[in-house]
């Protein structure tokens, strides 16, 4: 019994003992548990304190650590990520540039990346035409696409210097643009067509499609030698103009989606958004479609005989294949990436910049109506349609593009970034290696500092005060340089320009510009994608003017 009772008693004290220690690691293991996740939020909470958050506390050494411009915290971790999931990012960072009396520099973070943005001429020209930011920090999309082989992204150095100079040389340069001159009328008048086709049949015309499918053959027989017809019902190549035009909705989505894996490392290999996925089956797509187009041009030149000196106006491709002769063969892969990035960049740019202007054309009739007085009384009475050589004679047409690029620019936080390649100094202050800067064109060009009445549309601003009678939008003036400036200035800009004026003045020619009926106005709401596009797309009437 007596054993039997110290059996059980001991048996009874170790269960006691047993489940106190079990309760007590437990309870050990919970506190410290509890502890680490507080002292893992205390360290994020204080390094979150750090000016410009997170990614600036991040920073090697102390005074990097430290910008001695202000800047937002952000939350916690993500830092201004809700700002760039936004639709509106370029006046978020404009507000609180102002807030924080950082208009010259503005520190912060987005996740682990560190930015700083300039929404100031001065410290904006500073930053564009130093060597030390003339790369591009390149997001896993650009990446994925290749496009870190095309000029866009390509590193600073001896590949990125060549590309600019062939295409200076033979897409660029102004005889090179005035050889597609013929061309870009062609296209502006079968654009009228349309436009009065979709009149005829519908009484009005959504002008978003007309332009984007316009844009899109021009830069296509510029860069391919080659149009496409997008229209899905008649006439050849029907087919891979549909598979084409996926394609390029495709490429930009993914370049404008805000991915998650560029700005938290760590979740590069979850993929969750599936960005890598999608660029991995856009990436076959495009090396299938682009590589034909190549091997037709190889066959095409072997069988003209095209080395033995026969002369035409070649495209793009061609002059990349002439390379060889030269010795500076770009690889197959290489070439795919240039002449699609050409496409990226080179369509919705303009034809968004074109919608914008029409919108503007609807709300102000008094500035159309000057715009089109302008346009007759160049043509006179021969009724002959617009060519570029008018364009020189149409100040007034300039300023309105002027005018709508500074309102309504289409990369208004100049499309694609730079990357400080060292540590550098804006200024007084320090901005380490590895910083992303950003310059606020938009903020910049809606500043009543710089720009009197910025939220009037005005182009007299720019024929009338004698301030900004010769303001160049080519990079030269910060002010106003929505094409960028420095060495990775937009190459484009003279064809984009180019494209615009005559298309505008087409258009105007051609129709008057009213709105769907007298109380539906336009809407100017903003959204950023690649480019600033029209939240709501324009909506009007182009009713055909007797020329
Ligand atoms: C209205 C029309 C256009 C606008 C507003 C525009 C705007 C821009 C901007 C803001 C940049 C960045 C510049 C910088 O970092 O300083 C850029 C770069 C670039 N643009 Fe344009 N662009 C236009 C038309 C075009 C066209 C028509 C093409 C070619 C067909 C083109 C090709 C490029 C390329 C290749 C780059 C990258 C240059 C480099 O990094 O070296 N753009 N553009």
């Amino acid at each position: 019994m007596m054993s039997s009772e110290y059996h059980h008693l001991l048996f009874l004290s170790r269960a006691v003992l047993k489940t106190t220690t079990s309760s007590l690691s437990s309870f050990f293991a919970l506190n410290l548990e509890a502890l680490a996740c507080a002292v893992f939020f205390m360290a994020v909470f204080s390094l979150w304190l750090f000016p410009g958050g997170l990614a600036w506390a991040l920073s090697k050494s102390k005074a990097q650590r430290c910008p001695r411009f202000p800047g937002p915290h952000g939350l916690p971790l993500t830092g201004l990520l809700t700002i760039f999931t936004g639709a509106t990012p370029h006046r978020a960072l404009a507000d609180l540039a102002r807030r924080f009396n950082a208009l010259p520099l503005m520190a912060f973070s987005v996740g682990f990346t560190r930015f700083v943005v300039s929404s100031h001429p001065e410290t904006a020209k500073e930053i564009l035409n130093s060597s030390a930011f003339a790369d591009r920090p390149v997001k896993e999309s650009a990446y994925e696409l290749l496009f870190h082989r095309a000029m866009g992204f390509a590193p600073y150095g001896e590949y990125w210097r060549n590309l600019r100079r062939i295409s200076a040389t033979h897409l660029f340069s102004p005889r090179r643009i005035g050889d597609f001159g013929g061309f870009r009328k062609e296209m502006g008048l079968k654009m009228v067509a349309q436009i009065r086709d979709l009149m005829a049949k519908k009484g009005i015309v959504g002008v978003k499609k007309v332009l984007h499918f316009g844009s899109l053959n021009n830069v296509m027989m510029t860069v391919f030698g080659r149009c496409y017809e997008f229209d899905n019902e008649k006439g050849h190549g029907v087919g891979d103009g549909v598979e084409l035009e996926k394609m390029v909705s495709e490429g930009y989505e993914l370049l404008g989606i805000f991915n998650w894996s560029d700005h938290f490392p760590l979740l590069g290999w979850l993929d969750f958004q599936g960005v890598r996925k999608r660029c991995r089956v856009l990436v076959s797509k495009v090396n299938a479609f682009v590589g034909k187009i190549i091997e037709e041009h190889r066959a095409k030149r072997n069988m003209n005989g095209h080395e033995n000196g026969e002369k035409k106006v070649g495209d793009f491709v061609d002059v990349l294949l002439d390379l060889e002769k030269n010795g500076e063969k770009l690889s197959d892969s290489d070439m795919i990436a240039v002449l699609w990035e050409m496409i990226f960049r080179g369509t919705d740019t303009v034809a968004i910049l074109l919608e914008w202007i029409l919108a503007r054309m609807v709300l102000h009739p008094e500035i159309q109506s000057k715009a089109q007085a302008e346009i007759d009384s160049v043509v006179g009475d021969s009724g002959r349609s617009i060519s570029d050589s008018d364009i020189p004679n149409l100040p007034y047409l300039q300023a309105i593009v002027k005018e709508s690029l500074r309102a309504h620019p289409p990369g208004p936080l100049l499309s694609w970034a730079r990357l400080s390649t060292h540590d550098v100094f804006i200024g007084h202050d320090f901005i380490p290696a590895g910083t992303t800067a950003m310059v606020n064109m938009w903020a910049i060009t809606h500043d009543e500092k710089v720009w009197s009445e910025p939220e009037k549309f005005k182009p007299e601003r720019f024929t009338e005060e004698e301030a900004n009678r010769d303001v160049s939008v080519m990079g030269s003036d910060l002010r106003l340089a929505p094409f960028g400036a420095g060495r990775r200035v937009c190459p484009g800009k003279a064809l984009g320009l180019a494209s615009v004026h005559l298309w505008l003045a087409l258009l105007l020619q051609s129709f008057k510009w009213l709105p769907c009926d007298d109380n539906n106005g336009v809407d100017l709401s903003e959204c950023l994608k690649l480019s600033l596009e029209m939240k709501n797309p324009l909506l009007c009437r182009a009713v055909p003017r007797s020329i």
